[in-house]
Order: C-alpha cells, then structure tokens, then sequence
C-alpha cells in the first residue's frame, strides 16, 4: 500500500452514532478492497452484492484482468506473449506453479500429464450409459464426477501428492473424455491416447482418427487448437471457477469439484455461449438481416442477446477475442477457406454493433467466444462440441485455482447470507382450517 492510499475505510450507520472501521487491502495490482468480514459482528449488518460484481471472494496469485484496459495476465505474463510465444503444456506448469518451467521441468510435467491420459478401461462401458443423442456437456459432466469413483488413491485433498496426481490426472484425461464422448455420439470407436504426440495433437487425434486409415495431424489445426487452449486456460473468478472454489470449498474431492465446474459453464451465459454464437449466426442467415436481428437485441422484451458480446469485467475489447479474430483469418487463410459467410457476417455483426450507440454506452465489446465457434467451425470440430473444448482448456485453470484455495492455511467453507423477503415467522395452519 502506497503511504498515501488510505488505509481504513469509515462506515458509519446515519440516524445512530454507531460506525465501522474497514481496513483496505491491496494487492499487487488491481483496485483496493474494503475488507468487511468484521461488519456484523460491528454494525449488525450484511453486504448486498447479487452476481457478486463489487466482492472480492478470495485472494488469488493466478491471473489477472484488468476490464477497463482490456489486459489479462496469467500469474503475471500477458495473454498476448503467451499466445504468441508459449503452448498450452508451458501455460499449464506456470498457471499450478506460478513461475515458468526450466527445460528439465516442463519435461518432466510434459511426462507427468502424458503418462495419464488413458482411462480406467471400466470407464469405457459407463459412456455406454448415455442416449447417443446426449450433449457432449452432459457426458463430460457425467464422466469427470465419475472419476472419483474409480481413483480412489488421490482422493485425500490433504495430501499434496495426491492434490498433484488427481492434477495430473484431471488435465490429461479430461481430453480423452471429451474426444470419447464425441465418438460416441456420432457412432465411431473411441481412440485410445497416443503420447507421442503434443496435447493439442493427441486430442485432434482422438476426435477425428479412426482405426480405418491412417490420421495425420495437421500442424496448422494443432497450432490453431493449442491457442484456443491457451486462450480458454483460466479467467480468475467467473462463474465456474467460483463454482468449482465454492464446492472445494467443503472439501469435496477435486474430480467432484471439476464436474460442478463444468456444469457451470454449460450455460449460454458462460462457456455455452461460443455454440450460442454459431446458432445465432445461422439464423441471421444474411447480413441483410443484421439491422433487424441488432433491434431485437435492443429490444428489452425480445430476452435476444447479441451472443459473443459484452462481459462482466471488460468494459472494453476482451484481449483475447482480439488474438481470435487474428488467428480465425490465420486459420481460414492456411486451409484455403476463401469465404466464409459465417465470419463476413460475423465481421459486419461487430461493425454494426461498435457504432451503435445503445453498445457504445453499455461498453459492450467481443469476448472470447464470438470468433472461436468460427475456427472450430473451419477445423471440423461440430457446434456441440464447442463449449466441450472451453471445457478441456479450462480445467488447468479449475485445477490451479481449487489447489491455490486448498493450500491457502486462511481457506473456510464459502458460505454467503441473504436478504429474506418471505413471510416472517407464522404458525401452522390445519388444512381444514385454511381459507
Ligand atoms: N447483448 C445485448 N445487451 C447486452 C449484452 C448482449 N450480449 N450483454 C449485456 N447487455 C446489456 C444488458 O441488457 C444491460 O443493459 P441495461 O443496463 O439496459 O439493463 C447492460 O448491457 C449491462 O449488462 P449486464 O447484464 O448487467 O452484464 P453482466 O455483467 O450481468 O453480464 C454477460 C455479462 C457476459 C453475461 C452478458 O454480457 C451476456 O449475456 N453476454 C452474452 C453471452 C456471452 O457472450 N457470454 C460469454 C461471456 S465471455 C466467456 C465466458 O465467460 O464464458
């Protein structure tokens, strides 16, 4: 805290003589935080922040964004260089470690992920278990919590060995579950992990391989996928990483954890949103209809939200819808993709959007997802599998943040008080007299 930052923060409640004293906190970077926990037990009151948009839940060494200035950094480093320069395996070690490995390091986590990427072989007839119609979602949701269920020796959340093997475990089987749960819905044999190839490799190998001929994967598609890893890894406290911290928070098992996590981005709102975008698209059909679908939007009856844009933290350009567009021109450039209506549309959607004024004024902008569902379109990786990937790239940044909560000798069970508006307490009425 800088000498003149104040160092309190004053509550005091009108109309009585009665008043707080907050202490402000500050971290490395990032704007202070009144710390409140002492409030009721002072003043008798509670907070009241629904969505939680004005509270700090925890305190995290793992990323950070700032939303005005469109900057996010994993444990200090910008997204930017980590695109450009990293891959996914590199940004993994650093998002659990907090520093970047040497070369004997990242060898040896490489191995350490890779020597986990098979599934318990009883796993397979539990995907038997679904409708073949099921969502890829569902599945992964079903699969991962089934996991506690079948490794039993890493379990013990107080034993840091164990927290590093479920890890491991997590981060290299949580894509062969996800290749398994899109072979079996589209009736193809699962592909068994290969660890002589990269993670981005081996999972474009385990979706779109198939023991008829031989698959090679395309380095260009590799690249591509290993950034849409990168990009996804972690975002601090969104709703599934809160969700994840939350479960973890009771001491539930990591792979219990991850499932809840995963459930949580499912929705249209959070992770679901890159298939949302891709629907969206196919029913604007034609740009000509951008104008209508762009007053729809602003119509506060339609419930029509403009998929792909605005975001809780940015108040400006998500930095990593920005690497997207760049890599979706990239993409589409080296497989020859000349036109794709999808991302004109896209394009002209997003130029329309930034020079109306009811965006301009709610600061709203591109996120993540509003380019990535048009690269996975152009590699072959089907709509439903979308929110699947955000799923796979993700876990690392689940893992890193339940582990940074477990470790954390201040960590108690995540508990928030409400407001109750229901009736105050009433006696129980018979039913034969109720009127
Ligand atoms: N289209 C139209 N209006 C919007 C949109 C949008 N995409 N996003 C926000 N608004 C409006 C909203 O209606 C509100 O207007 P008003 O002040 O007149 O009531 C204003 O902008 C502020 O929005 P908010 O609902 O208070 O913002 P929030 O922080 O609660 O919601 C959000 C953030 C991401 C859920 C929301 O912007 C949204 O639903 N976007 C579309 C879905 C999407 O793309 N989600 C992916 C987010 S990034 C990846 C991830 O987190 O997984």
């Amino acid at each position: 805290m800088s000498s003149t930052s104040p160092k309190t923060a004053t509550l005091s409640l009108e109309g009585t003589n009665r008043s707080a004293t907050l202490p402000i906190i500050e971290g490395t970077i990032g704007p202070p935080v009144a710390d409140i926990r002492k409030l009721y037990n002072e003043l008798g009151i509670f907070t009241f922040d629904p969505g939680y948009g004005g509270t700090a839940a925890c305190d995290s060494k793992i990323t950070y964004i700032d939303g005005d200035a469109g900057v996010l950094l994993y444990r200090g480093y910008p997204i930017e260089q980590l695109a450009e320069k990293s891959d996914f395996i590199e940004v993994c070690y650093l998002l659990l470690n907090g520093e970047l490995p040497t070369e004997a390091q990242l060898k040896e986590f490489s191995h350490g992920v890779t020597t986990h990427t098979m599934l318990h072989e009883q796993l397979r007839s539990f995907f038997n278990g679904f409708r073949r119609d099921a969502h890829p979602m569902a599945v992964l949701c079903g699969v991962v919590g089934a996991l506690s269920a079948f490794y039993h020796d890493s379990l013990d959340i107080n034993d840091p060995k164990q927290r590093e093997i479920s890890a491991f475990r997590l981060i290299a089987k949580v894509p062969t579950i996800a290749a398994w749960a899109y072979k079996y819905s589209i009736g193809q044999p699962f592909v068994y992990p290969r660890n002589d190839l990269g993670y981005a490799a081996n999972f474009l190998y385990m979706l779109n391989a198939v023991p008829a001929e031989e698959y090679k994967v395309n380095p260009i598609l590799c690249r591509a996928m290993d950034r849409i890893l990168v990009l996804h890894a972690d975002h601090e406290q969104n709703a599934s990483t809160s969700t994840v911290r939350l479960a973890g928070s009771t001491g539930a098992n990591p792979f219990a954890c991850i499932a809840a996590g995963i459930a949580a981005l499912w929705g249209p709102a959070h992770g679901g949103a890159n298939e949302a975008v891709l629907k969206m698209l196919a029913e604007i059909e034609h740009p000509k209809n951008i104008p209508d679908f762009i007053e729809k939007v602003k119509d506060k009856n339609s419930n029509v939200k403009l998929m792909g844009f605005g975001h809780r933290v940015y108040k400006n350009f998500d930095p990593r819808a920005k690497i997207m567009q760049a890599t979706c021109h990239e993409v589409l450039g080296e497989l020859g993709i000349k036109d794709e209506p999808m991302l004109d549309m896209a394009m002209e959607l997003e130029r329309i959007a930034l020079s109306d004024d009811y965006f301009i004024q709610r600061k709203l902008y591109p996120n993540v997802d509003f380019y990535s569902g048009i690269i996975l379109k152009a590699m072959g990786i089907p709509t439903h599998m979308f929110t699947v990937l955000f799923a796979v790239a993700r876990t690392v940044g689940w893992v890193s943040q339940w582990k940074e909560m477990i470790e954390d000798p201040a960590q108690r069970i995540g508990r928030p008080r409400q407001i109750y508006t229901g009736a105050p307490q009433r006696d129980y009425v018979a039913v034969a007299e109720r009127g």
